[in-house]
């Protein structure tokens, strides 16, 4: 009986930070709700006090926090204030669900490694805003989302997993934009279950997944992955 007890392991904690619609979040509620999230969701965290996304948190009985970024005179102020509230759910990761505020190394640095971000285009690509225009504006025939751990460079941190999606003869931002979220949800819940299960790690030199250090834009989305 005892060895059965020390065998069971504690679900790791999932913090979630958004700043509006919060249709990635939502993927991660519902993967929760199934079983098929390796971590217990344990609170949703909004800079936006109109974020759809708390609305749907709250929904699904999660626990939730604004902390207004408005109410803030600087950007490391509001920072330190995130960062105490982040540390109270003594998070296993952090989840950057369209979470759209650059973060400081004040931040940055105290979860260095556990921070996990989506970026809507095939890093190193088109870091920053207006990812699917850039794309289409360049002539590019693919276009894609990367999930990607967070350092001090803005979207420049060790790739994890990315998904293609191709641009088609007339596409506009905003179809690009739906067929790429549409993968963004694929990839998001399962490379942060492949750092919740350790598979996958961050280290100064890149991400490793299973031991094997990734290419710079990370793994390739397979559907069949597990
Ligand atoms: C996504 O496209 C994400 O890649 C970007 O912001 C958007 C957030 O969408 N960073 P949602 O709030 O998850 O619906």
């Amino acid at each position: 009986m005892a060895s059965q007890l020390h065998s069971i392991k504690p679900k790791k904690n999932v913090v979630i930070l958004i700043s509006g619609r919060g249709s990635n979040m939502e993927v991660f509620l519902d993967a929760s709700s199934r079983g098929l999230l390796d971590g217990a969701i344990v609170r949703v965290i909004s800079n936006r006090p109109d974020a759809q996304g708390i609305v749907t948190a709250k929904q699904h009985g999660i626990a939730t926090t604004v902390i207004d970024h408005k109410q803030f005179e600087t950007r490391e102020s509001f920072d330190a204030a995130l960062a105490d509230e982040v540390a109270t759910a003594n998070p296993d990761v952090i989840v950057l669900a369209g979470f759209m505020r650059i973060l400081t190394p004040i931040f940055i640095n105290q979860f260095l490694g556990k921070l996990v971000n989506i970026h809507p285009s095939l890093l190193p690509k088109y870091a920053g805003l207006n990812t699917h225009q850039r794309a289409i504006d360049a002539g590019d025939t693919e276009a894609g989302a990367t999930v990607h751990y967070v350092t001090n460079e803005l979207d420049g941190g060790p790739a994890i997993l990315q998904a293609r999606v191709p641009i088609v003869e007339r596409e506009t931002a905003k179809t690009l934009a739906s067929k790429v979220l549409k993968v963004e949800h694929l990839i998001f819940p399962r490379a942060v279950n492949w750092h919740l299960q350790e598979r996958v790690i961050f280290t100064e030199l890149g991400a490793y997944l299973d031991g094997e250090l990734l290419p710079s834009n990370g793994a390739t989305w397979d559907p069949t992955h597990v």
